[in-house]
């Protein structure tokens, strides 16, 4: 830092004043994506070692969007995921979410922003043992400060809309893989986040249940959340209206299958039977 600098970046930003800063990312969310990567590297330190696990990604996701993401095991998808999801940060480059840089947010805004924006599925549905379905579900809330009887109500509904409504005393031994991860999925929905990051949340379901789950994550994006999910499985991805392929920590393929404003494939599949089922009720 510059000798006499009035501190660091992030300390000067929360000493503006806080309607200025508010009307300025008013301004800059509309127009901006809801992410945008800008020459991304990360590179990890083992000692001697470096392991280069992204090589200058850049990449912008529109609200609203839904993308897959694909590669081989070790590509970089969940370090992209961890520097989207701001559990880390990039070695080089810029992260810039919803108009504002990471860089420029010191620890507390960030875990704000997940805390509020994001909501987290991971493949090993990460639930917290010997503790109740409505219990796991009501922690993104406990730590928001919601009170107790708001926060049993939202996750009761959270539940619901998963399909768990009559599992939510049951513990995540009790429950199966699916339902597990639908119980992770509420988790992740009931802080009402703008942005679904999921780690290959399929990885470990059969097919039933990963139709399941596919159909929920549909459902959030039809409700204009944006959802990023990265996957080893060419259908799972064929749920998303982008494909992103990493290779060797860079992007080697991007193609748009449906529009931003479309509706998910799920639902466009879901709405063209029904049609055809009313026709055919005539
Ligand atoms: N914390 C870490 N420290 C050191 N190296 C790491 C770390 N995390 C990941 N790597 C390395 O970075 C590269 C990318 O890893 P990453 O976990 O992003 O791959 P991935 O595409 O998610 O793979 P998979 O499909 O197996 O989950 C790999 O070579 C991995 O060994
Ligand atoms: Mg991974």
């Amino acid at each position: 830092m510059t000798p006499g600098a009035p501190g660091p970046p992030a300390r000067r930003e929360r000493e503006r004043p806080l309607i200025e800063r508010a009307a300025e990312q008013r301004g800059s969310r509309r127009r901006a994506p809801a992410i945008h990567v800008e020459h991304v590297s990360k590179t990890y330190e083992l000692g001697p070692i470096r392991v280069r696990a992204l090589r200058d990604v850049s990449l912008k996701i529109a609200r609203g969007d839904f993308v897959a993401i694909m590669g081989s095991s070790g590509s970089g998808k969940s370090t992209l995921m961890n520097i989207l999801g701001c559990l880390d940060l990039p070695s080089a480059g810029r992260y810039v979410i919803d108009g504002t840089d990471v860089r420029d947010m010191d620890e507390d805004d960030l875990s704000d922003l997940r805390n509020r924006k994001i909501g987290f599925v991971f493949q090993s549905f990460n639930l917290v043992a010997r503790t109740s379905a409505v219990a796991n579900v009501e922690l993104p809330l406990a730590y928001a400060g919601v009170d107790r009887r708001a926060r049993r109500q939202r996750a009761e509904r959270a539940l619901a809309s998963v399909g768990m409504a009559k599992r939510l005393d049951h513990q995540p031994s009790e429950l199966s893989g699916g339902q597990q991860q639908r119980v992770a999925v509420a988790r992740a929905l009931v802080t009402n986040p703008t942005l679904i990051l999921a780690d290959e949340p399929t990885g470990n379901l059969d097919s039933h249940s990963t139709e399941d789950v596919l159909r929920i994550f549909a459902e959030l994006n039809e409700q204009r959340r944006t959802v990023v999910l990265i996957t080893h499985e060419p259908d799972v991805a064929e749920q998303a209206k982008r494909v992103i392929h990493l290779s060797d920590g860079r992007i080697t393929e991007d193609a748009r299958r449906v529009g931003v404003h479309e509706p998910p494939p799920a639902v466009q599949r879901q709405k063209s039977a029904h049609g055809v089922a009313s026709e055919a009720g005539r």
